[in-house]
C-alpha cells in the first residue's frame, strides 16, 4: 500500500485542471446498460471507482476498448443481468445498474451493497419507486432480485432527495411504457449530466435539476443506434472545492479549471462570507490570496445546499480560520471521521452529535494519520499543506477512488508532497 508524505507548511502557485465527475461518470456508466450500442466516453478519470464500475459492466459481458484519451464501452451482447456481492460490496454505487437493468431486460439480480464507513445508506427510496413502476421485488440470501412483465410509467414521489435514487428511477423510466413523474427528486447537477447523457441517446425528459423531472418512455423495440454516441461528463465539482480550500488555507493564488463554478454556488458563497477573495474566469475560478478566514456556520444539505462531500474539507479550513464555526452534517450519519485525526494535528474540534464546533488554531503541526473514507482523506491532506513539520498519511487507497493523480497535481502546484511505498 503506499501512503503520502506532505512537508509543510506550503504556499501553492499555477493552475489545476480538474477531472471529470466520478459522481456523474458512474451513474452515467450505468446508463450505458440502456442502449444496445457502442458508446464513446471522454476522459474518463483515472479513479478506482471508475476502473471498478467498468469491471462490473464487464461481469456482465459488456465490451471496453481504449480509443486514445476515449474509453469505447458497449452493451449489445450483455449474457447476464448480475451484478455479484462480490463486486458490489465493494462499491455502493453498484446499485445503479438495478434501473437500467430492470428496464431493458426486465430482470435484475443485484447485491445489496452493504453500508460504508459513512452510514448505513440503505437503497429503501429506490427499490419502493421500483415497485411503483411494477417491479416484483425480493430480497433473497443478500440480493435484491427484481423482475417485471414490463415497467408502467407512474408518479413516483421520493421520501428523501436521494441523488442514487433520483439517477436509478431515471434509468428504469426509459424503456417504461408511457410517463413517469419523480418528486423531490435529486437537483444535483450530476443529476442533469445524466440527463444530457440520455437525451442524445433519444429520451425525452425534462425537468433535470428541480425536483420534478419527467420522463417520457419509449418502446425498447424502436431504438436506433446513433452515431452521435461519444459524451464529455461534466467536471468534478467536488474536486474543484478542495483544491479552492487548499488555496485559500495556504493563502495562495491559484486557478482552477475545466469545471461550472455555478456548480459550486453555495460553497462559494459560505467561502466568500468567510472572506475569501475568488473570481470567476473562463473555466473555472482564481483564488486570490485571501489571509486569514473568519469562522462560519453551515449545514450540510440536498443541492442547491452545502453539499455533505465538502464537510470535511471545509471544516479543515475552519480549524485555521479565526474564532468559532459550526458545521452540522444532516444528510449522513457517521461523516466525522477526519476529525480524530485532525485533532491530532492540533485542531480544535469537539463533536456534539451530528454538530461539530470548531475553533481555529493559529498552527497545526504534521503528524501520522490515517485517511477512512474518500473525503475525509481530502481533509488530512489539505490540514497538512498547512501543518507545520511532516505528516504521512496512510491508506489512501480511499482518496484513489475520487482524487485522480492528487500527488501529480498538488506537486505541479508547488506543494511538497510524495508519494511512496509504505
Ligand atoms: C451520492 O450518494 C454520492 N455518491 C455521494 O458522494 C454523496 O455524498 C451523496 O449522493 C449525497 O450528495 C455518488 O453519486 C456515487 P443519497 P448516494 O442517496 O446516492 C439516505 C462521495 O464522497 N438514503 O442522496 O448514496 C442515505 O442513507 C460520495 O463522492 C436512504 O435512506 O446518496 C443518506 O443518508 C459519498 N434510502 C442520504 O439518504 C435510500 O434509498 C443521502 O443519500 C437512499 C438514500
Amino acid at each position: 500500500m503506499d501512503k503520502l508524505i506532505i512537508k509543510g507548511p506550503n504556499k501553492l502557485k499555477g493552475e489545476v485542471r480538474i477531472s471529470s465527475s466520478k459522481n456523474a461518470c458512474l451513474p452515467i456508466l450505468a446508463a450505458s446498460l440502456l442502449f444496445p450500442q457502442d458508446i464513446r466516453f471522454k476522459n474518463l478519470p483515472g479513479l478506482s471507482d471508475i476502473e471498478f464500475f467498468i469491471k462490473i459492466l464487464e461481469s456482465m459481458g459488456a465490451s471496453s476498448q481504449a480509443d486514445g484519451e476515449s474509453l469505447i464501452i458497449s452493451t449489445a451482447n450483455l449474457h447476464n443481468v448480475h451484478a455479484d456481492y462480490e463486486l458490489v460490496r465493494k462499491m455502493r454505487a453498484s446499485v445503479l445498474v438495478l434501473g437500467p437493468l430492470l428496464s431493458r431486460f426486465k430482470e435484475a439480480k443485484v447485491s445489496l451493497p452493504g453500508g460504508c464507513a459513512i452510514g448505513s445508506r440503505p437503497v429503501d427510496i429506490h427499490l419502493k419507486g421500483m415497485e411503483l413502476l411494477g417491479a416484483k421485488i425480493e430480497i433473497s440470501k443478500g440480493y435484491i432480485i427484481a423482475h417485471t412483465d414490463g415497467l408502467k410509467g407512474c408518479k413516483i414521489p421520493l421520501d428523501f432527495p436521494s441523488v442514487g435514487a433520483t439517477e436509478n428511477l431515471m434509468m428504469a423510466a426509459v424503456w417504461a411504457e408511457g410517463e413517469t413523474t419523480i418528486e423531490n427528486a435529486a437537483r444535483e447537477p450530476e443529476i442533469v449530466d445524466l440527463a444530457n447523457f440520455l437525451r442524445q441517446f433519444g429520451c425525452e425528459i425534462k425537468g433535470d435539476g428541480s425536483s420534478r423531472i419527467k420522463i417520457k418512455g419509449r418502446d425498447f423495440k424502436d431504438y436506433e443506434v446513433t452515431s452521435q454516441n461519444s459524451y464529455q461528463i461534466i467536471g468534478d465539482r467536488i474536486e474543484a472545492a478542495t483544491y479552492i480550500i487548499a488555496a485559500l488555507m495556504t493563502n495562495s493564488q491559484i486557478k482552477v479549471l475545466n469545471f461550472d463554478p455555478e456548480h459550486l454556488a453555495s460553497v462559494i458563497e459560505i467561502l466568500k462570507k468567510m472572506g475569501a477573495k475568488i473570481e470567476t474566469i473562463p473555466q473555472g475560478v482564481e483564488v486570490l490570496p485571501s489571509g486569514k478566514l473568519k469562522g462560519a456556520k453551515v449545514d450540510t444539505a440536498p443541492f442547491p445546499g452545502f453539499p455533505t462531500d465538502v464537510q470535511a474539507q471545509l471544516m479543515a479550513l475552519m480549524g485555521v480560520a479565526d474564532g468559532l464555526s459550526y458545521i452540522r452534517e444532516n444528510i449522513f450519519e457517521n461523516r466525522f471521521m477526519h476529525v480524530p485525526e485532525l485533532v491530532r494535528m492540533g485542531m480544535d474540534i469537539e463533536l456534539d452529535g451530528s454538530s461539530a464546533i470548531v475553533v481555529g488554531e493559529e498552527h497545526i503541526s504534521g503528524a501520522p494519520v490515517m485517511c477512512t473514507d474518500l473525503r475525509a482523506s481530502a481533509a488530512l491532506i489539505l490540514a497538512a499543506l498547512v501543518a507545520k513539520g511532516e505528516t504521512e498519511i496512510s491508506r489512501i487507497y480511499h482518496l484513489d477512488r475520487g482524487y485522480e493523480k492528487l500527488a501529480e497535481k498538488f506537486k505541479l502546484l508547488g506543494a511538497q508532497i510524495e508519494r511512496v511505498k509504505e
